[in-house]
């Protein structure tokens, strides 16, 4: 790329939430232009208000006839369960041991790991998606392996070692102090190199021991900037186990919170069955939950209250969870989630989608200073939505009469053959064929 690009297209991106602000809380520009220098959001306007000099001082890139949006972030799912997606009828606990451990339990062998997180990191950007919270397994070198391939290609992502001491397989089993010492070898490697940040992992509450939840919470408070990622109150027979296994407990939340695993950037995937109290402690701490809609249904979890989680002040991203979740893709994410706000007669708008997998995800895992928008100074990570995808989008789009119509006909009938490109940093890291 040559130091200053200009990208023209029609240009869409939150400036606010529109939880608060309504329809205000959004940018169009139909004739619009992105220009990118050294990597950031250099300018945004309006292309016929581009005099002829400034044109020849920017090369350009034509994406005109398509969208520019900032590029989708994902902010639960698992690298090493690509292979799983599609695993025919159980629920979790059952799927865990069926098919999940397993397929963790290949990666062992660090040329199968390489392979499975170049392949991961291609179905991201295939998607559109430039920012991913993302599980490894139990093997220090998985983490390794998808640091690699994130950073290979320039992308703003975390990940960490999954850290399990108990009631799994004993090919997947670390201890306390090995999981421990290995996170925080990691995390001296890899946390804040490039766009690289750690996110300590243990899996869920059930498979760690009093001692590796602690030293978890050690390992959280002690790292300035890590994330913490796990699970919470996804099944009802997980939620029964987890009040058998911690008796003391107040809630299956009430468990982290008492090892120290609340606060900003830690982010729990599923967040179903929390009651009020939960949801409270959720937004008082500042931590995430992630929707997970395509995985919670797949996996006959139930229904996230998205609208209700908003309402207490929980920070929410929208995820794949990916293999649990059915698709890469956040656009079917989207559409799954707005089916499931319908099952509870919330109907959410379609920029509220959008901004839970843009700006708003930004803003929960702490990196909207960087990424979700097109503010001047941010990193330039956007996704060239195709209108013409497919002929029934292409028709739903010619129908529309507002940009609203527009992002809900790709929420609900866009995928990855939508994606025309995805930038990172201003670079194509993928363009379709
Ligand atoms: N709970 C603990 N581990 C997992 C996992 O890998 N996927 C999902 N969906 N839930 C979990
Ligand atoms: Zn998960």
């Amino acid at each position: 790329m040559s130091e200053k690009t200009l990208f023209l297209g029609s240009i869409l991106h939150c400036t606010n939430d529109p939880w608060t602000m309504g329809a205000g809380a959004i940018q169009v520009i139909d004739n619009g232009y992105l220009a990118v220098q050294d990597g950031l959001i250099a300018a945004v306007g309006d292309a016929s208000d581009l005099s002829a000099d400034r044109l020849d001082e920017y090369t350009s890139v034509d994406y005109r006839g398509h969208y520019i949006v900032p590029g989708f972030i994902d902010g639960h799912l698992h690298y090493p369960q690509t292979g799983v997606m599609a695993s025919y009828g159980t629920q979790l606990l059952e799927w865990l041991n069926k098919y999940t451990f397993p397929a963790e339990a290949k990666f062992s062998d660090e040329h199968y790991a390489a392979s499975a997180a170049e392949f991961f990191v291609k179905e991201l950007l295939r998607n559109g998606t430039t920012s991913a919270l993302a599980f490894a397994t139990v093997h220090e070198q998985s983490v390794n392996a998808i640091f690699k391939a994130a950073s290979e290609v320039n992308l703003r992502f975390a990940s960490g070692k999954v850290m399990m001491d108990r009631n799994c397989p004993e090919n997947l089993r670390d201890t306390a102090a090995s999981g421990y010492e290995a996170s925080q070898r990691l995390i001296d490697q890899w946390h804040g190199t490039k766009r690289l940040s750690y996110a300590v992992t243990p899996r869920f509450a059930p498979t760690s021991s009093d001692e590796q939840l602690k030293l978890s919470g050690q390992l959280f408070n002690d790292n300035e900037g890590v994330y913490l990622q796990s699970h919470v109150a996804e099944n009802q027979t997980e939620i029964a186990w987890v009040a058998e296994l911690f008796p003391w407990s107040r809630s299956y939340l009430d468990v982290y919170d008492h090892f120290g695993l609340l606060g900003e950037r830690a982010v729990y995937g599923h967040c179903i069955y929390l009651n009020e109290t939960d949801l409270d402690r959720l937004a008082s701490s500042n931590s995430v939950a992630a929707f997970c809609p395509t995985s919670n249904l797949f996996l006959g979890s139930g229904l996230f209250d998205l609208v209700g989680a908003r309402a207490r002040g929980v920070n929410t991203v929208m995820a794949t969870d990916v293999g649990g979740g059915t698709s890469f893709s956040m656009l079917r994410t989207a559409d799954e989630a707005y089916k499931v706000t319908q099952m509870a007669g919330n109907t959410v708008t379609p920029l509220q989608l959008f901004y839970e997998m843009t700006l708003g995800a930004a803003k929960a895992l702490s990196i909207d200073h960087q990424v979700g928008s097109f503010a001047i100074g941010k990193e330039a990570d956007f996704v060239v939505l195709d209108p013409k995808a497919t002929p029934v989008l292409e028709q739903r789009i010619d129908l529309a009469t507002t940009i609203d119509e527009v992002l809900f006909a790709f929420i609900v009938l866009g995928d990855d053959r939508c994606t025309l490109a995805t930038h990172l940093m201003g670079n194509a890291a993928y363009l379709r064929a």
